[in-house]
């Protein structure tokens, strides 16, 4: 995945966080899940939370003046001749969003303090391409699908555990009529980027780190991966090369490099220099065949690519906040028009707070699983949430650690009290879920 996570882990264990917490409802057996409108059953591997759930009920994309929406539907635009597939339900098999694409069984995605897991068989999905095979199946050449994903995640102004991502593809014939007609539309796109106010910096290179695959015909394995590359060109400079004022003199400069992902190669990522800084924009390749052998078009070759919604509007629309996309203040939503990329004239800023929380554990404890139950407390009211001591006691050789949570909201000012009270149930969940002991 595009987002690949580094960070040092302090547990990789699965003992936290087992059921969704509080949901038993009347009509649901508390061994059932009600997610997105299916039922699921619940089972100790179960960490997905009544926050996440509720998030999975919400569509941004449905209100056309929300900027996630206003890009979608501009990238819509721009490819009118894609085949809008929409997918169900946010639940599938961990088959389908991993092992189906060729994610290695210890790939860091899986683990169960990076995942929302449904039970053992089933999470949330963390990438659009969960449904790539079945897209191939419908037998469209050209598609665009749009999803929100779900990743566990730190807490602070650019991640969010909800976000939405869109895949495209374009699928050839492997005949030669169709290569040939390949080629010369390859000509024609290049010809008329040559033109655009667009600098393109391939610094990609065929070779062992990034090949042609065995099952592919190296010639025609190239022009699938040029017309590739014409079309996202063609694409970053319809998105950004108006925001960018680019002109002949100053234009817009878009970068090719090396990538991995399982389940494409080549393999690229695309980045675009946008106000004084190279921006990682989208992730694509040339569709490892046997995705394409799997979904029963085995004569077929085709290209893909996958980029996240919130950080290209952010960067476009200038929102300085993830949060503020699931905003329900009529002074975001207001500003926005459908079809126009405007500035985000950022409203009067509500007072911040800061409370810590410090506590002893007994065993450990992974930073994902606090965010979990600060957002499942705060809600979006955590703007960020930081660890900021660690210490082992000499004598004992406890483990303390202490978090610091940044509260402010996006719409309103908040008192003392419901600070407090948020705090009090936060400690609470803190001792029930994680068994910590409050210092
Ligand atoms: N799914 C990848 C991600 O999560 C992006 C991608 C999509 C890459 C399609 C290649 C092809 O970042």
């Amino acid at each position: 995945m595009l987002e690949t996570r580094l960070r040092p882990l302090a547990s990789c264990s699965f003992s936290v966080l087992t059921r969704a917490r509080g949901l038993a409802s009347s009509s649901t057996p508390s061994s059932q899940l009600r997610v997105a409108g299916g039922t699921y059953r619940q089972d100790a591997f179960t960490n997905v939370t009544n926050a996440i759930i509720q998030k999975a009920e919400t569509s941004l994309l449905s209100k056309p003046s929300h900027p996630l929406s206003i890009l979608n539907s501009l990238i819509h635009s721009h490819f009118p001749d894609y085949k809008a597939i929409t997918p169900s339900s946010p639940v599938v098999s961990v088959f389908k969003n991993f092992d189906e694409l060729g994610f290695p069984p210890d790939h860091p995605g899986r683990r169960h303090t990076d995942s929302y897991y449904v039970n053992k068989e089933q999470l949330l999905r963390t990438h659009a391409s969960a449904h790539q095979i079945e897209s191939f199946q419908t037998d469209a050449k050209k598609w665009l699908l749009t999803a929100d994903v779900y990743r566990r995640d730190e807490i602070d102004a650019s991640h969010y555990p909800v976000f939405h991502q869109m895949d495209g593809a374009r699928v050839f014939d492997k005949s030669p009529s169709e290569l040939r007609a390949l080629e010369e539309e390859n000509e024609v796109m290049a010809h008329r980027l040559a033109q655009e106010n667009i600098l393109i910096e391939d610094e990609s290179s065929i070779g062992p780190q990034n090949p042609y695959q065995q099952a592919h015909d190296p010639a025609q394995a190239a022009l699938v991966a040029a017309n590739l590359k014409h079309t996202l060109n063609g694409l970053m400079l319809k998105l950004f090369g108006g925001a960018a004022g680019a002109t002949k003199e100053n234009p817009l400069r878009v970068r090719w490099i090396d990538a991995y992902f399982p389940f494409t190669s080549p393999s690229y990522e695309v980045e675009v220099f946008f106000r004084g800084k190279w921006l990682e924009i989208l992730g694509c390749g040339v569709v490892n065949q046997a995705i394409l052998d799997r979904a029963g078009v085995k004569e077929r070759i085709s290209w893909a690519f996958g980029l996240g919604l919130e950080r290209i509007a952010m960067v476009l629309f200038s929102i300085p906040d993830i949060r503020l996309f699931w905003s329900q203040d009529p002074r975001f939503l207001s500003q926005f028009t459908p079809g126009v990329i405007s500035t985000f004239k950022e409203f009067s800023k509500f007072p911040s707070n800061w409370k810590d929380v410090s506590f002893w554990i007994s065993r450990d404890v992974h930073e994902n699983d606090v965010c979990d139950i600060v957002r499942e407390a705060a809600g979006d009211l955590a703007e960020d949430v930081k660890e900021i001591d660690r210490f082992v006691h000499p004598q004992t050789s406890k483990t303390s650690l202490c978090y610091r949570i940044h509260y402010r909201s996006m719409e309103r000012s908040l008192s003392n009290a419901e600070i407090s009270a948020i705090q009090d149930r936060l400690e609470g969940m803190l001792v029930s879920e994680l068994g910590v002991e409050i210092r």
